[in-house]
């Protein structure tokens, strides 16, 4: 079976048994397979790179990282993935570990993953404001690739406090995803010609 079939065969059971109220929390909708192999396919690694440290933020059950490892598999250039997915959804951490082990044994490429419990914008608030006791060097990915939630939040909501530079009244949570996605990114002037078109 295809990694992200498996993927997908395992999310839609999760679905079927978690109720919408509980997913909506979260702001927890998945990724169909169409849409997770368009955004797999809009990353181009550098020739030069044979290994990749890759970022999923949101990851919920797995579904856009495994496109992404799906996609490099077939290339033949990458051996090695370091990855690190961000969930804080207790409900869900079991499928994705399960998930993660499953395709880590199935894949052609050596896959070392971590999953990371602590919600993605808060628990980097000192490396992102550059405040005393950051940490001075913080962790940068050669390739991120995410969904995150759709939730608008408070303007006094932890999360919105945490970056207060791309805040203006109250933010949506999808926005300051993607601005911490940035500031997680490799720049492309150190590390080459990426091109990650999301
Ligand atoms: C729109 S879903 C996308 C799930 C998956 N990436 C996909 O594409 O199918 C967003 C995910 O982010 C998780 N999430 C929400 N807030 C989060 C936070 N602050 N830190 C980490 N994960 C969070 C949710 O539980 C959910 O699984």
């Amino acid at each position: 079976m295809k990694l992200l079939d498996y993927v997908i065969t395992k999310t839609n059971e999760y679905i079927e048994n978690m109720p919408k109220s509980l997913r909506k929390r979260y702001g927890q909708f998945f990724t169909s397979k169409e849409t997770a192999l368009f955004m797999a396919g809009l990353f181009v690694v550098p020739s030069d790179k044979h290994s990749l440290k890759i970022l999923d933020a949101g990851a919920g059950s797995g579904i856009l990282t495994v496109a992404l490892i799906e996609k490099l598999q077939t290339q033949n250039q990458i051996s090695h993935i370091e990855l690190v997915c961000y969930e804080n959804d207790t409900n869900i951490i079991t499928l994705l570990e399960d998930n993660l082990n499953w395709v880590s044994n199935h894949s052609n490429i050596d896959v070392d993953y971590e999953i990371r419990t602590e919600n993605y914008i808060t628990s980097q608030v000192f490396e992102y404001n550059n405040w005393l006791g950051a940490n001075p060097t913080p962790e940068k990915f050669d390739l991120i690739i995410g969904n995150p939630p759709y939730m608008k939040i408070g303007k006094d909501a932890p999360e919105a406090k945490a970056m207060p530079d791309v805040c203006y009244g109250a933010p949506n949570l999808y926005f300051l995803f993607t601005a911490m996605g940035v500031f997680n990114l490799k720049s492309r002037l150190a590390h080459g010609s990426y091109n990650s078109r999301f």
